[in-house]
């Protein structure tokens, strides 16, 4: 099977060909990440307008990649992130793939985004084992999810408030370091003290979710107390604190579930802090730990193409009249 897949539910407009085993023959990601810099944020109405002008030149990208007839694509179906995300971003990658399938008489396939993220490890190891743990952190979502096979998902626990990435995002906006928050946070912090800022560890129970919202205001009242204190110091206390409680979770989940391996999936498991750490752990538990690159762990067409492909292989597609769910869980997906 070779699956189609189109994403666009945030700022990356994204197109990519996915064929059986997990190959990946082509990935087109572009992202309008420029136009929202100086706005401390995504802006969905830019995002929506960036699509408009980019999906059609990044599918043709991705099928000439693959070495397919743009007009006519040798493929067996078209998959496309229907939701959660930005309602004016999902209604430009869901209408181009409805069209497409139209076009070429080729079924449509609804993607979760979220449920994407987790095939992402899948395609740079293809052989890896299940039951697999995967700490899903982005900018909107923090999850734990156990996998029995590809595409048989359980959520642990997620967040209760603000996203791991989210709480990266507000620091760095609050001390000036612009917009994603995550990568320069996690260079700062190499060069400082982690024990500068006593920050108070929270979630410390033995529940599985995850809590990131008292930590900024915490941050933001101890600085205050403390003008002497560097920015490189500020964001190694953060970032110790963020890493401390992600890391703690997934040990509470190990404690709990027997699996083979350990994956890290969505923006923030691009943190060298907290790979780190989770090869640690794997290590010591003798797991194998998964972790994706950069570009696959951030927003990719292949993921979305992968779960695609799994359900395409099942039989379940979705009618031509599908609407987008920007409020779309993990949880309602099967
Ligand atoms: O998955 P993603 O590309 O987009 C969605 O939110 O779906 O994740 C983006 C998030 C942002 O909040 C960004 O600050 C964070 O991932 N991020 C990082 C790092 N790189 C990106 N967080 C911590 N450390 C990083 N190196
Ligand atoms: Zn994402």
């Amino acid at each position: 099977m070779r699956v189609l897949g189109i994403e666009t539910s945030c700022d990356e407009t994204a197109a990519a060909v996915v064929e059986s085993g997990w190959r990946v023959a082509s990935s087109v990601v572009e992202s309008s990440l420029e136009i929202h810099r100086d706005y401390g944020g995504v802006v969905p109405e830019l995002a929506g307008r960036a699509h408009l002008t980019t999906i059609g030149p990044v599918v043709r990208r991705a099928l000439e990649g693959a070495g397919l007839d743009p007009h006519d694509p040798a493929i067996d179906a078209v998959a496309v992130t229907s939701g959660p995300g930005l309602i004016g971003s999902l209604l430009v990658g869901l209408s181009a793939a409805k069209a497409y399938a139209l076009a070429w008489e080729r079924p449509l396939v609804a993607v979760n985004h979220l449920e994407g993220h987790l095939f992402a490890p899948l395609l740079e190891a293809p052989a890896l084992r299940f039951p697999l743990l995967t700490l899903l952190a982005s900018g909107g979502h923090t999850m734990l999810v156990l996998q029995r096979s590809a595409g048989e998902h359980e959520v642990l626990g997620e967040t209760i408030d603000d996203a791991a990435g989210e709480a990266y995002d507000k620091i760095a906006r609050w001390l000036g370091l612009g917009y994603p928050g995550g990568p320069p946070i996690d260079r700062l912090a190499r060069e400082g003290d982690a024990g500068a800022l006593r920050l108070p560890a929270s979630m410390l129970g033995p529940g599985l979710d995850f809590s990131f919202s008292g930590l900024k205001t915490a941050v933001v009242r101890q600085v205050g107390a403390r003008p002497d204190l560097g920015v490189a110091d500020v964001a190694a206390s953060f970032q110790a604190a963020v890493v401390e409680q992600l890391t703690r979770k997934l040990a509470g989940a190990l404690e709990r579930y027997e699996v083979a391996g350990l994956a890290l999936a969505g923006g923030v498991a691009a943190n060298g802090q907290l790979r780190e750490a989770v090869v640690a752990l794997a290590a010591d538990r003798g797991l194998e730990a998964h972790l994706p690159s950069r570009e696959m762990c951030t927003d990719n067409a292949a993921m979305i193409a992968a779960a695609g492909l799994a359900h395409a292989a099942r039989g379940d597609y979705a009618p031509l009249d599908l609407p987008a769910d920007p409020g779309w869980s993990l949880e309602a997906v099967h």
